[in-house]
């Protein structure tokens, strides 16, 4: 294999979402994406702006120097079994989604030297007592690092995570807790760096201009995938080469803002309020999870910028191939006319797995033999879309080479642009995610958050 082989473009097809696969009621027509070009014109002034004046910072994270993480990493992965992310969001599922997808499969399961000498990685995300509390009664703590990720080192889940830990840490290994813990957050704000400080913990900077869900390739994500293998620097080559794609201010020549248009249209134009991520392989599945959080949090918004109301967003909805094929795709291809379907599609998979020549007198099974699952997953995927575009249901292919940290990077910071494009299309602000914050003010009312009381009155008045 050559030294760059690695380094091949993802593309998208789109030709299904036309009007001359799927009809003029669900298709776009020739030239209805050329009619937003001047409305992309004015977007991608507004973005470059952001990104010039560096007020929102996920435009140039492939800029950052990896050093001192990938120096952490050497560190981690010579003392520790364990590597576990106490994070929820944007501090999480983009860990999850990349090391799903370049990581081995399985890998936890695989001794230290099968894993190349990296620790086990584990994103506890959810604060569900039972999934928390097995988790933590399985980690030897003196072989355990435990990352402790929040950007406002407010948020409870995290937070109250963190407290277990801490405390759990310090009663079993006394004076020899402190090097357990490593912790992301703000430079200077929130009480998290005010701890990091005061017990002299090891530390990594959320720049404060990079919101939670376009973090991933910040040390929100690139610490705990260095520490678990993953090779960064290729993730944030594949990001350098999407940003390189995507400089145009053409929405045709523009992948991110491409992809975006497709999907404003099929919304507001073609009625479509929902978007299927569908990645025809496992390893792309947390990739379903991150982008609905990206595409959900930024884009479900209940004012414009100018502070109309509008309640716009369109619903992602996660779906696997071809698992979902015998779970949702029926309601795909014969339910409401309201969903545009997204595939990922990869060339060429890492493993091939044959089917033997068995059976070969037995019809119900003898077409099989001798084929691989290579090639049935690819013929399964093709029937899908066939399927779907004779029923008039538009579906939009991604198409991956290879998965690997490069072609994923690129994956991620298109769908990122795409989002800060389609927060333009919309109107909204992508950036913020006011309806989250209110969730997250009741538990803190609830829970006695000192500030909160007068909010607690008023929740408890209301539930009488
Ligand atoms: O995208 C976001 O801003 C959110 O999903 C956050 O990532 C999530 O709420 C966690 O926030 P924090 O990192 O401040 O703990």
């Amino acid at each position: 294999m050559g030294k760059d082989d690695y380094k091949r473009d993802i593309a998208i097809d789109y030709s299904n979402v036309m009007e001359r696969a799927v009809g003029p009621e669900h298709g776009l027509r020739a030239g209805e994406l050329e009619s937003l070009a001047a409305k992309g014109k004015e977007i991608h002034k507004w973005l470059s702006g952001l990104k010039e004046k560096k007020e929102i910072g996920f435009f140039n994270l492939h800029e950052a120097d990896t050093l001192k993480i990938k120096k952490y990493a050497a560190r981690v992965r010579e003392r520790y079994e364990n590597f576990v992310v106490l994070g929820i969001g944007g501090s999480a599922l983009g860990t999850t989604a990349i090391n799903n997808a370049v990581n081995r499969n399985y890998a936890n399961l695989l001794t230290k030297r099968k894993r190349n000498g990296y620790p086990r990685l584990f994103v506890a995300d959810n604060i569900d007592p039972d999934h928390f509390g097995e988790l933590l009664s399985m980690l030897d703590p003196k072989k355990t690092l435990f990352n402790v990720i929040s950007k406002s080192g407010a948020t409870a889940e995290t937070m109250s995570q963190f407290m277990v830990v801490f405390d759990m840490l310090n009663k079993k290994l006394k004076g020899k807790w402190k090097k357990k813990i490593v912790v992301t957050t703000d430079p200077a704000k929130g009480i998290l760096r005010e701890i990091v400080n005061e017990f002299k913990l090891d530390s990594f900077e959320v720049p404060p201009n990079v919101g939670g869900r376009f973090s991933a390739m910040s040390a929100v994500g690139l610490l705990p995938l260095a520490c678990a293998g993953v090779n960064i620097d290729r993730l944030l080559e594949g990001q350098a080469r999407m940003a390189e794609r995507a400089q145009s201010d053409d929405i045709l020549k523009n992948p991110a803002y491409l992809f975006s248009s497709i999907m404003y249209l099929a919304d507001t134009a073609k009625k479509k309020p929902m978007t299927v991520m569908m990645p025809y392989s496992s390893r792309l599945y947390g990739m379903s999870d991150w982008f609905a959080q990206l595409w959900a949090e930024s884009l479900g918004k209940a004012r414009t910028r100018g502070g109309n109301a509008v309640h716009t967003g369109q619903t992602p909805i996660k779906a696997l191939g071809v698992t979902d094929q015998h779970s949702q795709v029926q309601l795909y291809v014969e339910g409401p006319f309201d969903k545009t379907v997204v595939f990922l599609e990869v060339e060429k998979f890492h493993s091939e797995v044959k089917i033997p020549a068995i059976f070969k007198d037995k019809p119900d099974v003898s077409y099989l033999a001798g084929s691989s699952l290579n090639e049935l997953i690819s013929v399964e995927l093709q029937g899908t879309k066939y399927a779907l575009t004779e029923h008039q249901r538009p579906n939009l292919t991604i198409k991956l080479p290879e998965i690997n940290e490069y072609t994923v990077g690129q994956l991620i910071y298109m769908f990122e642009l795409a989002t800060a494009f389609s927060g333009g299309l919309y109107d909204v602000n992508p950036f913020d995610q006011p309806g989250v914050e209110f969730g997250k003010n009741f538990a803190y009312a609830m829970m006695g958050k000192d500030g909160y009381a007068a909010l607690k009155a008023e929740i408890e008045s209301k539930r009488k």
